[in-house]
């Protein structure tokens, strides 16, 4: 097949999904696909389809590891000045088109929110993941967590607050203050007292207008990848220091993972039970991975769905399918093969 592999943007995630992007370029080539992996922002590409580009450049060699903190995006916007007019780097709708399917590696705003997904659809462009509504649907975690609610899925009790608006209610402390469609963890900031709440907002309201307010639940965190409607097995994650924040989340070494979990048959069976129920609710289709905390009491809550999960090859969602004896490039081919059903 002729796929491409859609990675970078613009979102706080670019880096990560420059990463996920390659490790997915690769397990395709080992497959015997041609592969092109394409920065769905700067357009620059590599290897077999090189005639296509006016500017030849194989920016892969610059993809690195994953530093310990977001990255500048303020400097690859300004590689594209005029990017508000077009959003998709030279050729990219063109390539993508040319394509069997397109790879979605992207993660965070622009990628995961939909708006993406919308155009490919009114391009005849095929992809993988789920579709622009359910993207829509999770990468704002005010909508999610209603449907969850109306659902029957556990989810903290938490509250929405617009820039400017004061809340009516106060979500007792300690809290998490989160941006409302942020991805990995960034602008996700924790709150004990008025002081620190007070720095919180502030934070977060970097990321976006609208922020979560949400009961810290204080206990162990797992996520569960849901593959054509069913669950993976849990994986807990436990970070050394702290939360799972970005650094924990792509430094080496920083969280214990492990998978399958350490839970009771009767819990993994629950929690599996209502990741799949997420899944339904979210109107998902295809594949995503759900985040869960579980309070020292053993009652467990969904924090969200990550529709495009990082994929890097030491990625949760790659792990999970590890424990199932499916490794990382059947993985990847898998949801190409469930996303083109
Ligand atoms: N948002 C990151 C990529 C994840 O959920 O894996
Ligand atoms: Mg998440």
């Amino acid at each position: 097949m002729k796929i491409v592999v859609l990675a970078g943007g613009i979102s706080t995630e670019r880096d990560v999904s420059l990463v996920s992007g390659m490790g997915i370029y690769k397990a395709l080539k080992s497959k015997g696909h041609q592969v092109m992996l394409l920065d769905v922002f700067l357009g620059y590409a590599n290897e077999d389809w090189k005639n296509v580009f006016e500017k030849d450049v194989d920016w892969t060699a610059s993809v690195g590891a994953i530093k310990d903190q977001n990255p500048d995006i303020d400097a690859v916007k300004a590689l594209r000045p005029d990017w508000k007019k077009n959003f998709f780097g030279p050729h990219v709708i063109d390539i993508c088109q040319q394509a069997d399917v397109v790879f979605m590696a992207l993660h965070g705003e622009n990628g995961e929110n939909g708006k993406i997904q919308a155009c490919f659809d009114l391009n005849g462009i095929r992809y993988t993941g789920t579709d622009y509504v359910s993207s829509a649907i999770c990468m704002n975690k005010a909508i999610s967590k209603d449907l969850f609610a109306a659902g029957g899925v556990p989810t903290p009790v938490g509250i929405r607050l617009k820039k400017g608006e004061t809340p009516d209610v106060k979500v007792p402390y300690p809290c998490v203050v989160k941006a409302c469609c942020g991805g990995s963890s960034v602008g996700v900031v924790m709150a004990n007292n008025d002081e620190e709440y007070a720095a919180a907002l502030e934070e977060a309201f970097k990321y976006d207008d609208e922020v979560v307010i949400e009961q810290y639940i204080r206990g162990r965190e797992f996520s569960v990848g849901v593959v054509d409607g069913k669950a993976y097995p849990i994986i807990e994650i436990a970070p050394i220091h702290g939360f799972y924040d970005y650094k924990n989340k792509y430094q080496a070494g920083s969280t214990i993972e492990t998978c399958p979990a350490e839970l009771s048959e009767e819990k993994t069976l629950a929690m599996q039970a209502a990741a799949e129920q997420a899944f339904k609710v979210l109107r998902l289709k295809n594949y995503a991975r759900m985040d869960f905390m579980m309070d020292e009491k053993g009652d467990f809550y969904c924090l969200e769905a990550n529709t495009l999960p990082g994929m890097t090859p030491t990625s949760l969602l790659p792990q999970e399918a590890k424990v199932l004896g499916i490794e990382y490039a059947d993985l990847c081919q898998l949801l190409i093969d469930i996303s083109m059903r």
